[in-house]
């Protein structure tokens, strides 16, 4: 049963058959451009079976694909934080290209946090947004995520230094 299936995606467990379709929409020089260096470019098979066995991001975190169309296209996770900041995390997200611009990372956020958040003691959720990357920040602001500041020079991509704007967003305890 998938409680997301009525939205027209499936949050789910990545599967080692996702591997073609991970290469597929992963392998997009569009994609790791707003995110860190742990998303490769390119994106190579040896990339996605290290993924898919749990090396890269640890799966024991809620690490689920984003299934549209009957083909996993995109990621979504959360990092929970350690000791006094084990109620806290940071939330990650990317979709394949093809998908962009329909207003799919916004619901598939929401309910993300609705599935991952009621009864896990997370009281704050956090992400941080590169300056060039003006979509993620809306999808987030649609969530009620506020930006809380900006970590200036944090990352240093190979065309120069760029800020990352943090935004948060807290549950009541
Ligand atoms: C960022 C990303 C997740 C957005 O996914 P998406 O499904 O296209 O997002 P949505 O369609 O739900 O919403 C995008 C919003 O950003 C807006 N937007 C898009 N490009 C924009 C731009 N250049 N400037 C300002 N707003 C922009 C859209 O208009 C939309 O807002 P609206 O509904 O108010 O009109 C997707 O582009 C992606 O995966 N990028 C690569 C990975 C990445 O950057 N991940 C986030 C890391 S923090």
């Amino acid at each position: 049963m998938n409680p997301d299936g009525n939205a027209g995606f499936i949050l789910r467990p990545w599967r080692t058959d996702d591997l073609d379709a991970l290469l597929k929409h992963a392998n997009d020089p569009w994609v790791p451009r707003g995110l860190s260096d742990r998303f490769p470019h390119p994106y190579t098979r040896a990339d996605g079976q290290a993924f898919l066995a749990g090396h890269v991001v640890d799966f024991s975190d809620p690490v689920l694909a984003i299934e549209i169309a009957g083909e996993a296209c995109g990621g979504i996770a959360l990092r929970r934080g350690s000791g006094e900041r084990a109620h806290g995390g940071e939330l990650g997200y990317w979709l394949g290209r093809a998908h962009w611009g329909h207003g799919w990372m916004t619901r598939v956020v929401a309910a993300y946090l609705d599935r991952v958040v009621p009864g896990s003691g997370l009281l704050r959720v956090e992400a941080n947004v590169l300056d060039t990357n003006p979509a993620s920040a809306r999808v987030l602001e649609k969530n009620g995520f506020v930006e809380e500041g900006l970590r200036r020079g944090a990352v240093c991509k190979p065309d120069g230094l760029h800020d990352l704007r943090l935004f948060g967003r807290c549950w009541p305890r």
